[in-house]
Parts: C-alpha cells; sequence; structure tokens
C-alpha cells in the first residue's frame, strides 16, 4: 500500500496514530460521564448537521445506512442464537420502514451489557499501546496493538489518509460528513463479523463506537462523526509472493481454507454472501489458518434479473451465464462469482505447482472444474477434503516400494550433530533442506533422489497435516541422544558424496 511504501512515512504515520489513539482515548474517557447530556440534539434527521449544500452527501450517508439495516433485521436469529448486533442498535430497535427516518444516531454508539463473542468495548482500549502499523488500504488503517494485560490485538480505524476519504473530501470538503461516509464501511464489517462467525473469518473481539456528538465539544475540531474502532485478532498480512516459494502442504492448506470459508457464505445465517473484491490482500493468516479481514464489500443480495441475460458473470478473460430464476433473481451467483475468483487468485497459483505426484490427477481436476465452473461449493469442498484424506493417510503413495527402506541404517533415539546441510526446492527452512513426509519409506525416496543426500532425521515435530518434518542432509559430525529422534543413514552412499 503506498502509505507503507516510504519508511519514514510509516514511521510518521504511526506516530499520528498512537497520538490519535491516545487523545481519542482520552476524550473518550472525559465524555464517558457526560454522555447522556452532551450537546448533542438530533432528533436523527442526519441531514440537519450539514449545511444543505450537502444534500448529496446526506443521500449517500442514508445510502449506506439502508445497506446495513437488512443485515440487523434478522439479528437475534442468528445461528448461535445470541443478539449478535445488540451493540449497534439496542436489543429492542425496530428497523424503521424503508423511507423512513433512521432513529437517532446515538443509538449507534456503544451499548452495554453485550453478550456473545463480541464482548469488548471503549473501556478495553484505555491502556492500548500501539505497536506498529499491521496494513492500510483505500478505507481502513490496521494497528497491531497491545491491550490491557499485554493481549496482541489489531485495531481496525478509518484510514483518514486513505483514499476513500480524500475522494469524499474532494467532492463535499466536509472532514466530519466524510468521516461518517466511510465509517459506514467499518460499522458494516463490524454488522457482518458478528454474524459470520466461522474459523476462517477473522474474530471480531470487540468494537468501540464514540458518541458522535461529543467531538465538537471537546475542540477536537476537523474530525467528524463518531470515531469507531474494530478489535480483531492479529493476523499477518497475507504474503503472496512468499507462499509462492512454500511447499505444497502450505499452499494447499490455503486453498482448502478458501474452499471451507466459501462453503460456509454460501449458506451463511445471512443467505448467500458474495466478496466482491476479492483478492489475497482480503485475507490474513491467524496460526496457520487463512481468515478474511475486509468484509466492507461483501453483499448478501443475489441480483435481481428478469431474462437470463441479466444473469451473466463478467471475468476478464471468462463470461459465464446463468439463468434467472422464477422469484426473478440470479440464484447461485454469488457462490459462483466466489468460486471462480478462489480459482483465477488462488488456485491457479497454489494449487498445481509441485503437487505430490499420487494426486495431481485429482489436483488437475480441481482446476478444470472450477476453471470452468462445471462444479459447486459443495463438490469443490468434497474434492479438496478427499485430497486431504489421501494426503494424511499416505494412500496417495501406493506405489512406494517399501524395499527402499533396506538401504539405511535406523538409529532411534538420536538425532545429528555439526550437519552438514544442502538446500532444496520448497524446503521449510531457507538454509537447509526440511520436508514433509508421511513416514520413512517416503522420506528414503527423497532422499534417494537428491544426489547429495547420505542422510535424514525424523525429528518429532509435525505440519499441520499431521505429517512429519524430516531434515536431509549431506553429512555429520557425531549423533547425540534425543528421544523424539531417529536418524536414517545411507547405507551405499555413492562414492562421491560420501562425507561420513
Ligand atoms: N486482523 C488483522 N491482522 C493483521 N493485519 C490485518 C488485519 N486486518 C487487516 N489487516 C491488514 O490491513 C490491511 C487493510 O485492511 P482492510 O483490507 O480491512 O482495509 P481496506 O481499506 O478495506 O483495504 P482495501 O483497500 O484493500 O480494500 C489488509 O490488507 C491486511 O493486510
Ligand atoms: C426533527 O426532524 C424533522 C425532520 O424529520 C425536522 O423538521 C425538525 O425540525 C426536527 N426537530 C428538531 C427539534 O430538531
Ligand atoms: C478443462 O479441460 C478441457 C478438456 O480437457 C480443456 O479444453 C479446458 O481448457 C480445461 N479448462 C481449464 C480451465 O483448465
Ligand atoms: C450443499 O451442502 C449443504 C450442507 O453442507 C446442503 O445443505 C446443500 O443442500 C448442498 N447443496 C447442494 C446444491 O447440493
Ligand atoms: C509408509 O507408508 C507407505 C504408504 O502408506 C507404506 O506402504 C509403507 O509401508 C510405510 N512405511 C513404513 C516404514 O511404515
Amino acid at each position: 500500500m503506498p502509505l507503507m511504501g516510504n519508511p519514514l512515512c510509516a514511521a510518521a504515520l504511526l506516530a499520528f496514530v498512537v497520538i490519535s489513539v491516545l487523545v481519542s482515548l482520552l476524550i473518550g474517557s472525559l465524555q464517558h460521564g457526560s454522555k447522556a447530556k452532551s450537546g448533542y440534539v438530533s432528533n436523527g434527521t442526519l441531514g440537519e448537521e450539514f449545511a444543505p449544500r450537502h444534500g448529496e452527501l446526506i443521500y449517500q450517508l442514508n445510502e449506506r445506512r439502508k445497506e446495513i439495516m437488512p443485515l440487523l433485521a434478522t439479528a437475534g436469529q442468528g445461528s448461535r442464537g445470541q443478539p449478535s448486533a445488540s451493540s449497534l442498535f439496542p436489543q429492542q430497535y425496530q428497523p424503521p420502514a424503508a423511507d423512513s427516518d433512521l432513529g437517532p444516531r446515538s443509538e449507534l454508539t456503544d451499548g452495554s451489557g453485550l453478550t456473545g463473542v463480541d464482548e469488548m468495548g471503549c473501556d478495553s482500549l484505555v491502556d492500548v499501546r500501539a505497536v506498529d502499523i499491521l496494513g492500510s488500504g483505500y478505507t481502513k488503517l490496521v494497528v497491531r496493538v497491545f491491550l490491557s494485560e499485554d493481549q496482541p490485538a489489531a485495531l481496525k480505524f478509518v484510514n483518514e489518509q486513505g483514499s476513500d476519504m480524500e475522494k469524499c473530501l474532494q467532492e463535499f470538503e466536509d472532514p466530519r460528513g466524510c468521516y461518517e461516509l466511510v465509517s459506514y464501511k467499518l460499522k458494516k464489517e463490524i454488522v457482518l463479523l458478528q454474524r459470520l462467525q466461522h474459523p476462517n473469518i477473522i474474530k471480531l473481539r470487540g468494537h468501540c463506537m464514540e458518541d458522535a456528538g461529543g467531538g465538537e465539544e471537546e475542540g477536537e475540531g476537523e474530525r467528524g462523526g463518531g470515531r469507531v474502532t474494530a478489535i480483531l485478532e492479529q493476523g499477518h498480512p497475507l504474503q503472496m509472493i512468499q507462499l509462492l516459494q512454500s511447499p505444497w502442504e502450505e499452499r494447499f492448506k490455503v486453498c482448502l481454507d478458501l474452499v471451507r470459508l466459501l462453503h460456509f457464505l454460501s449458506r451463511s445465517p445471512l443467505g448467500s454472501v458474495a466478496l466482491l473484491d476479492f483478492q489475497p490482500r482480503q485475507f490474513v493468516t491467524v496460526s496457520g489458518e487463512l481468515k478474511l479481514t475486509d468484509l466492507d464489500d461483501a453483499t448478501v443480495e443475489e441480483p435481481a434479473c428478469q431474462t437470463d441475460a441479466d444473469c451473466t458473470l463478467q471475468f476478464p478473460h471468462r463470461h459465464f451465464s446463468l439463468p434467472c430464476s422464477a422469484r426473478g433473481v440470479c440464484e447461485g451467483l454469488n457462490e459462483k462469482r466466489n468460486l471462480y475468483n478462489a480459482y483465477r487468485y488462488f488456485f491457479t497459483y497454489l494449487l498445481p505447482h509441485q503437487a505430490p505426484p499420487g494426486l495431481t490427477h485429482l489436483v488437475d481436476h480441481i482446476m478444470n472444474s472450477t476453471g470452468e465452473l462445471r462444479a459447486d461449493i459443495n463438490q469443490t469442498l468434497e474434492a479438496f477434503e478427499h485430497i486431504l484424506l489421501l494426503y494424511k493417510s499416505g494412500l496417495h503413495l501406493d506405489n512406494l516400494p517399501p524395499s527402499i527402506l533396506k538401504d539405511y541404517t535406523v538409529m532411534h533415539g538420536m538425532r545429528t550433530s555439526g550437519s552438514v546441510e544442502y538446500r532444496c526446492w520448497l524446503s521449510y527452512t531457507h538454509q537447509g533442506c526440511v520436508l514433509s513426509v508421511h513416514n520413512a519409506t517416503e522420506a528414503a525416496s527423497i532422499c534417494n533422489s537428491h544426489s547429495q543426500c547420505t542422510t535424514f532425521c525424523l525429528t518429532g515435530e509435525r505440519t499441520w497435516s499431521g505429517r512429519h518434518l524430516a531434515s536431509f542432509y549431506s553429512g555429520f559430525s557425531s549423533l547425540v541422544p534425543d528421544g523424539m529422534s531417529e536418524v536414517y543413514l545411507r547405507k551405499a552412499s555413492p562414492p562421491e558424496t560420501a562425507t561420513v
């Protein structure tokens, strides 16, 4: 992102963020006692706060609010049976008729008595320490922090230097209105994160919405609207370049997680959800799990249609046609859009390259059926789970000659010391050769295929799928006792590589 390009710029921005977090927390705590009698006298009409010439801005603000309403309308009927949107709107809040006023803005401020997962409120931001910037985009800025008691978390704010804000300011020259407009995207994301809970969606730990009225009184001046902060579990931005150089197993994991996510989204509590902006930068990883973090461009509606021609999915090099259903909806369009995007942004880069020989026909089949949109998300998930099963059980290795282990002497309860490392392709370490294997037989076949290999060592370490990590060496100086490990030494090493 442009903000991160220049280290000086990033440092300045971090300083800005730290200061503004502290300032807003201070103001937040000052406001705390006086919220009820704050000078905010609106009866709920967004318009009255802005000069009349801002009619267009007001229109846009109302459009954004209306976009959030349907997401809240079914609150309380969530799969987990909790009033998940209660902090945005009080529990007894009744969504108004479409054309009426949308209720006092103070109802959008933080509620108390939260239940469920989204339990942290403004209070948990009191002793916050900003550490560094995790990422930024057109709309939002994400900062790594330690909350009280040293809990790491990611805070998401409106990116006040981002393009969304800049564009709005150019058009309307109204910092307060623009902050509010852009903050609706973050509010929408918060509501979606409350409603869509899944292992592959970032966990919302809490949020804070300040009273919109307090700001000016406290002399904040320019920045408008109540400040909105989402408190998320902290992840690591997905590094596509790094992933391309990772072992197949890790790349497969990213694709599998993505398919599990899309399966959930296709029949979520909100209906079939499409991710309109579907790119690797919308995802992070948390302890090896892929998680969607950018939800502001998600839509829960399937497009309405009159004829089949209204239901075409356009991509740069492909387009697909769907039938228009009797209800007048392009049924299944959201699911298909997601699946094709998964194919073009993830599978094509991550899946085929260096797939295990016993699995390539299955991988090719997935590539073809998703690339042609012949399989739906259910069938795609089944195909992935089938690959995972074979891979975990070693059933794809049925052509390994078991006798190859006879060429090795095994030493149980030992590991090597003073090992002579060599590098291999797609290794788990950069300096040496560490690969995942099903068992010693697979490791032996790999060692046989590397001319430098004379020895391999199985440690107790395992990958996410339960496969063993094996280190391959061209030699070592001694063996040391290690209860978890086994060393395999090739008996008849080729003369030119015998270093032991
Ligand atoms: N929980 C998190 N942990 C770590 N990094 C995160 C987290 N959430 C977001 N990020 C990083 O911050 C970046 C910006 O967040 P996000 O995508 O929500 O903002 P955005 O303005 O909508 O971005 P874009 O312009 O790409 O749509 C992400 O690309 C990601 O790298
Ligand atoms: C309340 O809103 C209406 C428009 O819906 C407006 O005409 C009226 O003046 C407002 N009242 C107050 C007290 O602000
Ligand atoms: C799928 O397979 C068919 C037939 O082999 C081929 O013509 C087509 O290009 C393949 N499509 C993709 C997306 O790989
Ligand atoms: C997909 O799977 C879900 C259950 O996971 C099931 O309810 C649904 O009917 C399936 N859809 C299709 C089209 O088979
Ligand atoms: C390793 O797994 C393969 C495939 O399942 C099997 O044929 C072989 O006997 C196993 N080797 C050992 C040492 O267990």
